[in-house]
């Protein structure tokens, strides 16, 4: 049987919209507390507002580590621990590398690796539990995964892989 998510904290990063803002919902829905993580205040402030107490908003940026360590403090003062990170924040640019942006691609992996590394070692200290990381499973589809960004979420697995390997945590 699943176990419940009545109560569990859960610090959702990109939650401001797409997957992000309808997972906070689906798991204040079903119990759990969250905690609501991207760069627009304003989009954060209108989820909590209809979310209630469950919902607490973090407004900061996933490649800047002192606002995820302010989140993470901020989550232990309202909730007392932190059970599961989704490491969910990123940014998406479709085509093939061959003739690309190499801006862009710095903005990608500064957001979408180096996001969920900062995210995770902010989080890792406070965790709760032996399985605290969610990302995407974009890598694994055929239809997405010979686009750029989908290469990060590849690289990005990658790096969860070896989090485990190191850390004895099932990333
Ligand atoms: N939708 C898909 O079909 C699909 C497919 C494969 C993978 N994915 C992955 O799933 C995740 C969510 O996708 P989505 O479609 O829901 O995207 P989305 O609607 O564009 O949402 C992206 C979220 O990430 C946040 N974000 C972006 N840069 C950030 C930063 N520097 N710091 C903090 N937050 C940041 C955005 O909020 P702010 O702008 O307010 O910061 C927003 O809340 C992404 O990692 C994406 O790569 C999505």
């Amino acid at each position: 049987m699943p176990e419940s998510l009545q109560n569990k904290v859960v610090l959702i990063t990109g939650a401001s919209s797409g997957i992000g803002r309808a997972t906070s919902f689906a798991l204040a829905n079903a119990g759990a507390n969250v905690v609501l993580f991207a760069r627009s205040k304003e989009k954060l402030s209108t989820i909590s507002g209809k979310l209630g107490k469950r919902a607490l908003i973090c407004p900061g940026d996933v490649t800047r580590q002192e606002d995820l360590k302010l989140a993470v403090q901020a989550t232990i003062d309202r909730f007392g621990h932190i059970d599961v990170l989704f490491a969910n924040a990123g940014v998406y640019i479709s085509g093939k590398i061959s003739g690309g942006d190499p801006d862009a691609w710095s903005q990608l992996v500064d957001v979408n690796v180096k996001g969920v590394f900062f995210s995770v070692d902010a989080v890792f200290p406070f965790s709760s539990s032996r399985n605290p990381v969610i990302s995407s499973s974009a890598a694994r589809s055929p239809a997405t995964r010979r686009s750029t960004g989908s290469r990060s979420t590849a690289l990005r697995n990658t790096l969860f892989n070896l989090l485990y390997m190191v850390s004895g945590a099932n990333c």
